[in-house]
């Protein structure tokens, strides 16, 4: 590598995402790059000019270990939808321009779906048009939804996260036995993918029974069989704890949030926000039994909890980063790095690429026999898939009592 390389982070932040820049940066240096520049805000922030020298910010070895501990997206992130270049010549002439001027030689995007879908559009762009710019994929989101890939980095810190959360609160919940019983709802991330809330098994162990009920996204959810499943869970024990995604829906389509009084917003990709499936099901068991509830939405909590990241999950960020520089860095484009697990046990796991053409915009979700005949619960396949992920922790650096983290680069407090 004897130019330099732009770097971005794009989509939902997770725990893991600067450990994968982390790589990107380090490694970009080890293979002979002068300048790395990191994108703010993503594509977008490119399109207005917003970027910044990396090594102003990374100056050391430590500030490297604090960015793998940093959770949220360090350079910022966008949900900006690359339009079609047919018909929108400007946008990649600006960007183009843009690269050209920073004399850039590889472009790495840190994303989920959405992001591939970015990386592919600018590479087929790049082919057509005779640049000789590499542009390769990073894998990374919670929701570890990419296909081709045996999991995303990102995924197993929430799901640690989550299930932490889930036996702490379960040990919570069987505190006081209310007259009627009390059942507690929790909502988890993942849209269409149930990946992190079927994480919610976790949880079980020989010192901890585990949720009672677990749906997912993958499985038409059924009010009148959640109600029956309930009432009798409420006359056997004093706490009942179920783990919803935020994404579960009626066999019609319309999201359970939707049933309440949610929020309606739309991002570029046309994805809605959804939240509020939890305060809806509480809201309807408590009418339904005159029981106590709790609803509780882990919300961003699960995807920034890095003070209790996985060790395995931040380790293999960091490598995901160093395999997209080293790609590049042998000539190749339009891929995105994937993670193949060799073993099960002892765990093993390594990185190959795969055509970034094939990833972008599809959704990996939870195969159909890791559910339990009656769709309320995961089975131990599951359970053995997502064990590996969670492994290992990464102390945070503290001082005063609290995490320190490497602080945001100017620019990324105010509006652009
Ligand atoms: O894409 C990751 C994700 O965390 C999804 O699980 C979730 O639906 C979405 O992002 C929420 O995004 P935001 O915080 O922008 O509303």
């Amino acid at each position: 590598m004897k130019r330099n390389v732009i770097v971005g982070q794009s989509g939902g932040p997770t725990a893991a995402i600067n450990s994968s820049l982390a790589g990107v940066y380090l490694t970009a240096k080890e293979c002979g790059a002068k300048t790395v520049y990191g994108m703010l805000n993503g594509i977008q922030g490119l399109l207005e000019g917003r970027y910044i020298d990396l090594s102003e910010h990374i100056k050391n070895g430590l500030d490297a270990e604090l960015l793998k501990r940093t959770p949220s997206s360090f350079l910022g992130s966008c949900r900006y939808k690359l339009p079609a270049a047919e018909g929108n010549e400007a946008v990649y002439e600006q960007i183009f321009a843009t690269l050209k001027e920073l004399d850039i030689e590889v472009f790495i995007y840190i994303g989920g779906n959405d992001s591939m879908d970015t990386i592919n559009k600018l590479s087929q762009y790049a082919q057509a048009k005779g640049s000789e710019i590499r542009f390769i994929g990073c894998p990374k989101t919670v929701d570890n939804d990419l296909a081709l890939t045996d999991h995303t980095p990102g995924y197993g810190s929430a799901a640690k996260y989550i299930a932490i959360s889930m036996k702490e609160l379960i040990r919570d919940s069987f505190t006081i036995d209310f007259k009627q019983g009390m059942c507690t709802i929790v909502e988890i991330m993942g849209r269409n993918a149930g990946w992190l809330t079927a994480a919610a098994a976790l949880s079980k162990d020989e010192d901890c029974q585990g949720p009672d009920l677990i749906y997912l996204p993958e499985i038409p959810f059924d009010i009148e069989s959640f109600k029956a499943k309930v009432k009798d869970l409420l006359a056997k024990k004093i706490s009942v704890v179920v783990a919803v995604s935020e994404g579960i829906h009626t066999a019609d389509g319309t999201y359970v949030c939707e049933l309440g009084n949610s929020v309606d917003f739309v991002d570029a990709f046309g994805h809605k926000q959804l939240s509020g499936t939890a305060s809806y099901l509480a809201g309807y068991i408590a009418g339904e039994f005159g029981c106590k509830t709790r609803a509780i939405e882990f919300s961003t909590l699960q995807r920034a909890g890095s003070h209790v990241a996985s060790l395995t999950d931040i380790s293999e960020g960091f490598e995901a980063g160093k395999a997209a520089i080293k790609a590049a860095d042998e000539g190749k484009t339009g891929l995105m790095v994937v993670f193949e697990r060799t073993s099960q046990d002892p765990y093993k796991c390594g990185t190959a690429l795969r055509d970034v053409n094939k990833i972008a915009n599809d959704e990996r979700v939870v195969p159909r026999e890791w559910v339990n005949a009656d769709g309320d619960f995961v089975t131990d396949e599951f359970i053995a898939y997502a064990k590996p992920l969670i492994q290992g922790e990464l102390a945070p650096v503290m001082v005063d009592g609290l995490p320190r983290h490497l602080a945001v680069p100017d620019g990324l407090r105010e509006r652009a």
